[in-house]
């Protein structure tokens, strides 16, 4: 049955706007690497999320971590090469990390944020510290980490990079007026389809240090420096006419945003009641969809499969990366992963639209109701 409310409704400009961007890119004859509207986009990315941000646009966020990867973690031959990162999270982190030689250690979450566990990762490094390179942290959901403050410190303390993944949420805040984009030494959001700021395919790589964003400006290009190549770089330039795109979206996000915080406003209104629970801070992110944590897992099953009957689709996001057979012999866990296997066995990701009519919502909530009230 086709779904009559589909989990993502991603909003593009019109047609004869991305025409007329496209007729100047024609006349321009400046198709990609680093034209017009890349420096147009870059320049205004930066003004969006402030705080001194300086910006390196990038294909897609997979390879925008494969260029902080490159920049940012250095291997040492003779040892093995760990970086901590969540296993609650998407599988392109821990892809980079696996192709370029690393080996990744799952650290847990904490049960009230879904954030990765601090504690965990301490402990970790204090007991790994010659082989530890980097910290891959990861804003579960695109929700900006309550405790990112604490994990820069650590990061210091310890000595060693860290990239936050925050892929789906260019648009959210840590703090009322603070928004994601410039902890750590750089953060990687992504723009594809499906995140509510997106222009097809792309990336966005945002850092307060101008000589990383430089760098990855040349990775990125093969590492071309002119004529020299300064570092073995990839492919992975943004064209021009998702750029473009990209300046289109800007104007007017942050009412969209707002709309989709409104979408969550109420879900967590009606469905708190329920004994359902939401992530901390998810009412200051750009609200990629809404995650629910209901009592058991049953209760989560139940609500998967009631809303497919009606016509409704939901997520159960995101399937631990230690639960797949493919990464058992290339990753370590740091210790047990229990809290992660518990949210991900009770989370439904519910759909939120731009401009979801209340209609929509009303159909969602009362078939969550329906299913579980007894
Ligand atoms: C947490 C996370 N990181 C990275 C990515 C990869 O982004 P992209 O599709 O732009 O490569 C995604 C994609 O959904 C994601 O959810």
């Amino acid at each position: 049955m086709k779904s009559k409310i589909p989990f993502i409704k991603p909003s593009f400009p019109k047609a004869e706007e991305i025409t007329a961007d496209y007729m100047r890119i024609i006349k321009s004859n400046w198709y990609t690497n680093f034209g017009p509207f890349e420096k147009k986009f870059t320049e205004e990315v930066a003004g969006y999320v402030g705080q001194g941000a300086q910006v390196a646009t990038a294909a897609n966020a997979t390879l925008g971590i494969d260029l902080a990867v490159r920049a940012l973690l250095v291997k040492n031959q003779e040892t093995d090469n760990y970086v901590i990162m969540p296993s609650f999270t998407f599988a392109a982190g821990v892809e980079v990390l696996v192709s370029q030689g690393y080996t990744p250690v799952f650290i847990d979450i904490d049960v009230n944020t879904w954030q990765p566990s601090i504690k965990q990762a301490k402990r970790f490094v204090e007991q790994n510290k010659d082989k530890v390179r980097g910290i891959l942290l990861c804003n579960v959901f695109g929700v900006g980490g309550v405790e990112v403050d604490d994990w820069e410190n650590f990061a210091k303390m310890a000595g060693l990079p860290l990239i936050i993944d925050s892929a789906a949420g260019f648009g959210s805040e840590y703090k009322e007026g603070v928004p994601v984009g410039v902890k750590g030494d750089c953060e990687v959001f992504s723009l594809h389809a499906t995140k509510p700021f997106c222009v097809g395919e792309g990336a966005l790589v945002v850092s307060r240090n101008a000589e990383l964003v430089a760098r990855i400006r040349k990775l990125q290009n093969f590492g071309f420096n002119d004529q020299v190549i300064e570092g073995i770089g990839t492919n992975a330039k943004l064209q021009e006419i998702n750029c473009a795109i990209g300046c289109r979206q800007l104007v007017g996000f942050s009412k969209r945003i707002q709309a989709r915080r409104r979408t969550l406003v109420r879900y967590k209104k009606e469905l708190s009641k329920l004994g359902a629970s939401f992530q901390r801070n998810d009412e200051l992110s750009a609200v990629a969809f809404a995650s629910v944590v209901f009592h058991t897992s049953e209760n989560a099953e139940a609500v998967l499969g009631a809303l497919s009957q009606n016509g409704v689709e939901a997520r159960s996001y995101y399937r631990p990366l230690h639960f797949q057979p493919i990464f058992k012999d290339k990753t370590k866990q740091a210790d047990s992963l229990d809290v992660t296997e518990m949210i991900a066995s009770r989370i439904v990701s519910l759909p939120v639209h731009d401009n979801m009519s209340e209609e929509d919502q009303t159909t969602i909530i009362d078939t969550i109701k329906t299913c579980l009230e007894p």
